[in-house]
């Protein structure tokens, strides 16, 4: 069965449900060995991937300052879910979008698809819970502005992506961890060690991929990195970073030096 048609079925679908059921058919297969990573299928720019009606994207600095009441945190619980919602249409669209990688290439993004559909459903589940759902809040639109824009070439979206974004989650978890501590919603504490966990998973993927592209290119990885940087960002990465997480995800000790030299 052709993998990217139906990769950019999940991506393209609104319905929350439909969208989850797409995906577990998608991880299925992938685990069945029924998926077919030569195939061909027409490659489209995705401005805007599916998503439900809610929640409305709201810009940046237009976003709330969440305090420390419980509406406070409630709204934090549901930025994260938000992040994991997205993060589902970033796996799909690094599944979909690049032809030529190897079969572990593709592989390994329906994996972290379907970690990433988890990863919602525990934070989704958690807040209806509380008396919510995702949609009750307005989300943000800057994970998918960058996947978008590194849309044109598997190396820039593997740099920015996974190493940045994604790496960045990395770095702000164990302090969102701590806030929770001392909430009235501590299951998050647990919840978050889960999703930690695979996340270390979905950036070292991104890292083996990068330095695969930059071995295979005959380029200098972090000269190449800080050009992307320049390039995308326009200023440097900023910290603290999360040294023993991010050497778990596999950046190498010059890449933490350049970041922290920065
Ligand atoms: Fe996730």
């Amino acid at each position: 069965m052709n993998p990217f048609n139906l990769s950019y079925e999940a991506l393209m679908c609104t319905n929350i449900t439909k969208k989850i059921k797409l995906v577990n058919e998608l991880y299925t297969l992938k685990n069945e060995c029924g998926l077919d990573y030569q195939s061909s299928c027409k490659i489209v720019v995705v401005e805007y991937p599916g998503r439900p009606e809610k929640p409305s994207l709201a810009r940046f600095n237009t976003m709330p300052k969440r305090g420390k009441s419980d509406i406070g945190f409630i709204e934090t619980i549901h930025a994260i879910c938000h992040i994991e919602f997205n993060a589902i249409n970033l796996a799909l669209d690094a599944a979909y979008r690049f032809r030529g990688m190897p079969d572990q290439f593709y592989k390994d993004w329906i994996q972290v698809a379907f970690e990433e559909s988890q990863h919602f459903q525990l934070l989704n589940n958690y807040l209806i819970e509380l008396g919510y759902q995702y949609g009750d809040f307005d989300g943000h639109n800057g994970l998918w502005k960058m996947t978008h824009e590194t849309d044109y070439d598997v190396l820039a979206r593997m740099a920015l992506v996974p190493r940045v974004l994604e790496a960045r989650g990395l770095d702000a978890t164990p302090k969102i961890q701590k806030r929770f501590t001392n909430s009235n919603f501590k299951p998050m504490v647990g919840l978050l060690d889960i999703i930690f966990k695979d996340e270390i998973g979905h950036v070292k993927i991104g890292n083996y991929w990068y330095h695969h592209l930059c071995k295979q290119r005959n380029l200098e990885p972090i000269k190449t990195f800080d050009e992307l940087i320049q390039k995308h960002i326009g200023e440097a990465i900023r910290g603290p970073f999360n040294i023993e997480a991010r050497k778990l995800a596999d950046f190498t000790d010059q890449e933490l030096t350049y970041l922290q030299a920065n």
